[in-house]
This record gives structure tokens, sequence and C-alpha cells, in this order.
């Protein structure tokens, strides 16, 4: 029902501004060598879909996307790139390959990429905090509490935490939930969030129906990312598939099987759209958050 809306015309326009600012913002010129692994990090790669997110819920607000929003969209994108960084490391997932090339450990040592990650976190940060002339001092409070604690220990790294201490266990489909939503939730609910404080005003019924949208389209992610793990093959993901089963995580498919993940991932994404229509914005303005909802449990990598 995305009636005519093109969401690769919507996107192409977007990526391209967020990649300029990214390359922007991520110096090469860290001292040595940091800025060349966190450019390797962070560029040439990766949907985007948080910054993406971002600007979407932006947009559908009324906010102007020219500076705070972008700001935003590539901060959560930063925190997402450094995840991804520490997620590869040998402590954790121990993968070689992400976004089609060698994971940052195994192109710039261990020691390199535990500081490029850490550099990511904090520029994402830095990102935030521009002077008061370009973004308002409340707008940026927000962001950053809010950034904060997606990315912290009742967010992404909480999640990880429980993904690493859950290796071999069979959780309940309750336990499952709640990993996902911290593990990778967080910070797709965050870009949502980020998107609509980037807003004048917005009403709390409407903040609240985004914070829905943003809960059920977290976990349809991950759930969707588990699924790929089983069904895709590493040309196409870009990152080793089989390593769920391989290092035996606990996952939706391992859970309730591949159909039944599968049926799941689109249930979330229902509830998403359901969200969507509660917030009291316009269709046209939702058409782009619609799109990715769907984009979500389509995509094959
Ligand atoms: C992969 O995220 C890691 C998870 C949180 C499941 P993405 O699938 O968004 O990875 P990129 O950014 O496109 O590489
Ligand atoms: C990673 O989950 C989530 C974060 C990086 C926070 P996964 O470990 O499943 O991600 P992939 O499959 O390696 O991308
Ligand atoms: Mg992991
Ligand atoms: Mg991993
Ligand atoms: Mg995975």
């Amino acid at each position: 029902m995305s009636g005519g809306f093109e969401l690769q015309a919507w996107m192409q326009p977007r990526l391209a501004r967020v990649e300029q600012a990214l390359s922007g913002w991520v110096d090469a010129s860290a001292p040595a060598g940091l800025g060349e692994a966190m450019r390797y990090a962070v560029l040439d790669g990766g949907k985007r879909l948080r910054p993406l997110l971002v600007l979407a819920a932006a947009e559908a607000v009324g906010a102007d996307t020219s500076e705070a929003a972008l700001r935003a969209a590539c901060a959560i994108e930063l925190i997402h790139a450094y995840s991804l960084v520490h997620d590869d490391m040998p402590c954790m997932d121990n993968d070689v390959l992400r976004r089609g090339k060698p994971t940052v450990h195994v192109q710039f040592g261990e020691a390199q990429a535990l500081l490029a990650g850490d550099a990511l976190q904090t520029l994402a940060f830095e990102l935030l905090t521009p002077s008061f002339d370009r973004v308002p001092a409340d707008i940026q409070a927000r962001c950053v509490g809010l950034l904060a604690r997606a990315s912290g220990y009742w967010g992404m790294a909480g999640g990880q935490a429980v993904d690493l201490a859950s290796v071999g266990q069979r959780l309940t489909e309750d336990q499952l939930r709640q990993m996902h939503r911290l593990k990778t939730g967080a910070l797709l609910l965050c870009s949502v969030q980020l998107g609509a404080a980037c807003g004048m005003a917005v009403p709390a019924a409407c903040e609240q129906a985004l914070v829905r949208f943003g809960q059920a389209l977290g976990l349809a992610f991950q759930v969707v990312d588990d699924i790929l793990d089983v069904t895709a093959d590493s040309v196409t993901l870009g990152k080793t598939a089989g390593k769920d089963a391989a290092a035996d995580k606990p996952t939706y498919v391992a859970l309730m099987g591949l159909e039944a993940a599968q049926r799941h991932a689109d249930e979330l994404a229902q509830q998403a759209l359901q969200a969507l229509a509660e917030t009291g914005l316009s269709d046209a303005s939702l058409q782009p958050m619609r799109a990715l909802a769907a984009m979500v449990v389509q995509r094959q990598h």
C-alpha cells in the first residue's frame, strides 16, 4: 500500500547527503592510522537504514533536515558502525567479513579496532553538540540523552552482554525478545526518536505511536537478521552466513523455526504500520517510514 511512493527516488538524495556528511566528519587525519581505520569502518558500505529512519521521522514531523537531523542521522550511524567493529572482534563474534570487506580488526589489528570503535562512539556525540546557533540547546540535550541511553547498558551494550551470556542457552521467547530489543531494537527505535526530537512540539500521542513503530520495527529487523543468517549466502550478506548456528546463539530461527520466524517478522511489520497509522500524521508524510518498514522485512541482506 505504498500508493505509488517511490522509495528509491526518496532514498537516493538522502543517502548521498549522509555519505557526504559522514565522509566529511570522519577525519582521515586522526593520528597514527586511527582515521584510516575509522573511515574503513564507516564508509563504503552499509544500508544506512538508521540514518534513513532519522530523516524519515524528522520529515514526517515537519523538522528541518539540513542540520540537526542530518547530524543525528550520521551520529547514530557512527554508533552502529562502532557496534559492528566491536561485535566482529575475536572476543565477541569473531567475524572476518563485514560489508563485503575484511573486518576492521583483521585489516588493522585488534587494538586499532578497539580504538576505532571507541573514537566513533565519541565522535557521534561530538556531531550532536555543535554551537547553539547551528542546533538549539534543547534539541542537542534531547538527542544526546536519547542516543546515550540507546547505546548503553539498557540499550545496545546491554543487549550485547546478554547475547554473549546466552551462547549455548535455550532462551524463552520473552528472554529472546528482550535481548533483541536491547542489542538491535534500541538503536532502531532511537533513530525514529531522534528524528522526532528534531521537530518542534510533537504531540505526546504522536511521539508514543512513533515509539511503538520504532519498537516493532527494531524487533522485526533483528528477527530478519536471524533469518538471513540461515537463508542468505555470505556474498549477498557481505558477512559470514551461518554464524549463529555455528556459534550456538539463541535466535528466532532456533526458537521457532524458519517459517514461524518469517511469519513473526511479518506480524511485527504489520504492528509497525498500525502504529504509524496512530501517529495522527498525514498519510503522505508517513510514506517513507512505511516503505522503510516494508524494506526491513523484504530485504535480502
Ligand atoms: C547488522 O546491521 C547488525 C545488526 C544490528 C543486526 P545492518 O544489517 O543494518 O548492517 P549494515 O549497516 O547494513 O552493514
Ligand atoms: C549485532 O547482532 C548487533 C550489534 C552489532 C549491536 P549480530 O551479531 O547478529 O549482527 P551481525 O549478524 O554480526 O551483523
Ligand atoms: Mg553479535
Ligand atoms: Mg555478529
Ligand atoms: Mg546476525
